[in-house]
C-alpha cells in the first residue's frame, strides 16, 4: 500500500516508516521541509533495506492510499487546516497523543476532548479518521531486531477505513484491536500519561500494553 507519514522525519512517525517498508510497503515521509525529508528517507531507506521516499507534507500525501498524521499535539490543529484539502478522500490514521508538556504523565482532556475527534471535526465526512498506536513507544518501533511488545488498540466511525488501517499496522509486527467508535479515542489517548508515569517508575524503559483473553 502507498502510505504518507506527515510528520514522518520524526520519532514515532520515521519507526512506523522503516517497519512499514520492511514488510514492503510503498511509504513516504513528509515533512515542513521538503529537503530535510529526503535526506531523513535516505538514512530510513538503508534502516529499513527498501526505498523509502521524502518530501514535502502535500507532496506525501498526493502519492499516498493512506496518511498517518504523526505531528506533537501542539502542531496537530494547524497542520489539519493545511492539509485539509490534500487529505479529502484519504483515510488518516491519527496516533496523536494530546499532552500537555511538560506534564506529560497527566491526562489533558482537549476542547474537542480527544485529538482524534478534534481531526474528524476538522476534516469532515470525506476523510475518516481512525485513532490508534499511542502506546507503542518509538523506541520499540525503530529497533527492527526486537518485536514490539504491545498490543494497538484502534477506533473510528468508518468501519472500512478501520479495518483497512488494523490491517496496516499488523504488518508492523503487532495485533490490533477493534475498540469501537472514535470516540473511544478519549479512553485510548488517556492512556498514554498512565504508560509515561510507569516509563519514569521504570527508570526510562518503555512498557506497553496487552489485552487478554482475546
Ligand atoms: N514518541 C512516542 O513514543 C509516541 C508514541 C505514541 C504516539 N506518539 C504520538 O506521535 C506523534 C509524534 O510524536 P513524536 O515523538 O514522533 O514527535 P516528534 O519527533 O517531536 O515530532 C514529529 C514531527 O512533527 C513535526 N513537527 C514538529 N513540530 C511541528 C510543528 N510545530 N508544526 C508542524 N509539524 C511539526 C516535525 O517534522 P518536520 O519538522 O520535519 O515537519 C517532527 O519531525 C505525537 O502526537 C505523539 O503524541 C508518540
Amino acid at each position: 500500500m502507498r502510505i504518507a507519514v506527515v510528520g514522518g522525519t520524526g520519532k514515532e512517525g520515521g519507526g512506523m516508516a522503516i517497519r512499514w517498508a520492511h514488510a514492503g510497503h510503498d511509504v513516504f515521509v513528509g515533512s515542513r521541509d521538503a529537503e530535510r525529508a529526503k535526506t531523513v528517507a535516505i538514512e530510513f531507506s538503508r534502516e529499513a533495506g527498501r526505498t523509502i521516499r521524502g518530501g514535502s507534507n502535500a507532496q506525501a500525501i498526493e502519492a499516498s492510499e493512506i496518511v498517518v498524521l504523526s505531528v506533537p499535539y501542539s502542531a496537530h490543529t494547524s497542520t489539519l487546516q493545511e492539509l485539509k484539502t490534500a487529505l479529502a478522500g484519504r483515510v488518516l490514521i491519527d496516533i496523536t497523543v494530546p499532552l500537555q508538556p511538560p506534564k506529560i504523565t497527566s491526562v489533558n482532556l482537549p476542547a474537542g476532548q480527544s485529538a482524534a475527534l478534534e481531526a474528524q471535526a476538522i476534516l469532515g465526512a470525506e476523510t475518516p479518521v481512525v485513532a490508534a498506536m499511542h502506546h507503542v513507544s518509538a523506541v520499540h518501533l525503530r529497533d527492527l531486531s526486537h518485536d514490539i511488545d504491545c498490543d494497538v488498540l484502534a477506533c473510528s466511525d468508518d468501519k472500512a477505513a478501520l479495518e483497512q488501517a488494523m490491517a496496516l499496522i499488523r504488518d508492523l509486527g503487532v495485533r490490533s484491536f477493534d475498540v469501537g467508535p472514535l470516540r473511544n479515542a478519549i479512553a485510548i489517548e488517556s492512556l498514554t500519561p498512565l504508560l509515561l508515569h510507569l516509563n519514569r517508575q521504570q527508570k526510562g524503559r518503555s512498557v506497553g500494553i496487552r489485552i487478554t483473553g482475546a
